[in-house]
């Protein structure tokens, strides 16, 4: 249990490393939650730093997901706990910790990316399903937040598919999360004022 523990301090501390605060500050010295949708994420680093920014933003961020569930199950190795549970705790803990960060005052991203990296560590095959659902989405309507929701929502239906029980309940995390970072594009994409990709006014 302690093992644990300490995993889901390593994976939270991972998530508050957040990629888009550090490049828009190194960039221009500004808080990225301060421009464009306000939102510590790659697809705002795109919209106000441009394509180079926003790639790199996203690479850190999937990297950050992979990484704390690489570290889980190094130490779950070591202490001889079930890598499994260890890997899917930390899916949990490094998005929570993107997402609601304590050095960054609780207020980061909307954690797509970094859920991506971390169901790659776990679950490449469902993670890159949901990932071509994603780019499917993303590149019919233009709108990087419907293809997040519908990528990310895709990753339950297809859990549901296995006997994977705490895949299934790291999944609806996921998207519960997801659906909850995402409530304001959801109501501007009702609405039919969601930027698209790309898209710097409002
Ligand atoms: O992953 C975030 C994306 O889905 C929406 O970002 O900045 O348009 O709110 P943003």
């Amino acid at each position: 249990m302690f093992s644990y523990l300490i995993i889901i301090i390593i994976a939270y501390l991972l998530g508050n490393i957040s990629t888009s605060y550090i490049v828009a500050k190194r960039l221009s010295g500004v808080d990225i939650r301060t421009q464009g949708s306000g939102n510590a994420g790659s697809t705002n680093v795109l919209r106000t730093h441009g394509k180079k920014a926003g790639a790199m933003t996203f690479i850190g961020d999937l990297l950050k997901g992979i990484v704390a569930v690489f570290i889980a199950k190094i130490i779950a190795y070591f202490v001889g706990v079930d890598g499994v549970t260890a890997g899917y705790i930390a899916v949990f803990a490094v998005v929570c910790g993107h997402n609601w960060p304590a050095f960054l005052g609780f207020r980061g991203g909307k954690g797509v990316a970094t859920s991506l990296g971390a169901m790659i560590a776990v679950n490449p095959i469902i993670a890159l399903s949901c990932f071509g659902v994603f780019l499917v989405v993303v590149a019919i309507t233009k709108y990087v937040s419907l293809g997040s929701v519908v990528g990310i929502g895709m990753a339950p239906i297809i859990m549901a598919f296995t006997k994977n029980q705490k895949g299934l309940l790291v999944t609806l995390f996921l998207t519960a999360s997801v659906v909850y970072t995402h409530r304001e594009n959801i109501k501007r994409l009702i609405k039919g004022t969601e930027r698209k990709i790309g898209q710097k006014k409002e």
